[in-house]
């Protein structure tokens, strides 16, 4: 199976968001706009209370989901259809927005580390107006793919192994994992050849596609049937990701994604009126 090359890579550009968290867009920045079905990656990364605690108050969406994985620390999710929960380290919240939903998200600590990605993952334009949807999952509810020296963590999807994620309903068929890499661990998988893909560097380094990627760097595969990451000698925590590609209009106005300007107008009238 051809390995797949790394085509682009990219290193974060800090930024904040919600009510002033800092943190580290890895896609969704000028450099890479968009990676079809993907439209976002965000690294939050902080020691500092005074960086997180005011955390993200409530906020609408529309027209995508957004995936929370904490690395470190506790994060609680909670929106106005009723949905709530706490995710610690290891865990993930998939949050389908679809036609709308205003949800808060907050830490969970007051003081420590916390560190964690976001991800925002696209709908087709046939399933944005659908009713929206939440899963959660603990780290001990996702299964892990145990190789030599590699501990992948499977939050959607499913390995040559067999092993499956627990997040279901996602049209662009996602993979997503955490892998937790030893130095020198390699994890050698096929990914379907017309699925986007990207890998994303926590900490430490690795070595896939054939370029090497430190810390806060995110990696576009190319053309291929398979990726290949080797971690460097202090080891690597990576987020590795693949979907289809949606093929559609992208017209993105802050927390609303829509096919056309229309739609967007619409998505801000109806919150504006309550329709949310
Ligand atoms: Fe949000």
């Amino acid at each position: 199976m051809t390995l797949r090359p790394i085509i682009k890579t990219t290193r974060g550009m800090p930024a904040s968001d919600g009510a002033g968290v800092k943190l580290t867009r890895m896609l969704g920045t000028p450099d890479l706009r968009v990676l079809d079905p993907f439209l976002m990656l965000d690294k939050f990364h902080s020691n500092d209370p005074g960086d997180y605690l005011a955390g993200f108050p409530p906020h609408p969406h529309r027209g995508f989901e957004t995936v929370t994985y904490m690395v470190e620390g506790r994060m609680r999710h909670q929106d106005n259809k009723g949905h709530e929960g706490v995710i610690g380290p290891g865990g993930v919240q998939w949050m389908t927005a679809a036609r709308g939903i205003i949800h808060s998200e907050m830490p969970e600590q007051d003081d420590g580390l916390m560190s964690g990605f976001q991800l925002w993952v696209n709908l087709p334009r046939a399933e944005k107006m659908k009713d929206p949807g939440y899963q959660e999952f603990s780290e001990a509810q996702i299964p892990a793919d145990m190789r030599e020296g590699v501990e992948a963590r499977i939050v959607a999807g499913r390995t040559s192994a067999g092993v499956e994620g627990p997040v279901r309903g996602v049209t662009v068929e996602p993979f997503y994992a955490e892998l937790r890499m030893a130095p020198g661990g390699v994890f050698e998988e096929p990914v379907a050849s017309g699925k986007t893909a990207f890998i994303a560097t926590h900490s430490g380094s690795v070595i896939s596609g054939g370029v090497t990627l430190g810390e806060a760097q995110l990696g576009v595969y190319g053309p291929g049937g398979a990726v290949r990451i080797e971690a460097g000698p202090d080891g690597a925590r990576v987020m590795l990701a693949a979907g289809y590609p949606i093929g559609e209009p992208i017209v993105w106005a802050g927390p609303f994604v829509m096919t056309t300007e229309g739609e967007v107008r619409q998505a801000m009238l109806d919150y504006q009126q309550g329709r949310f």
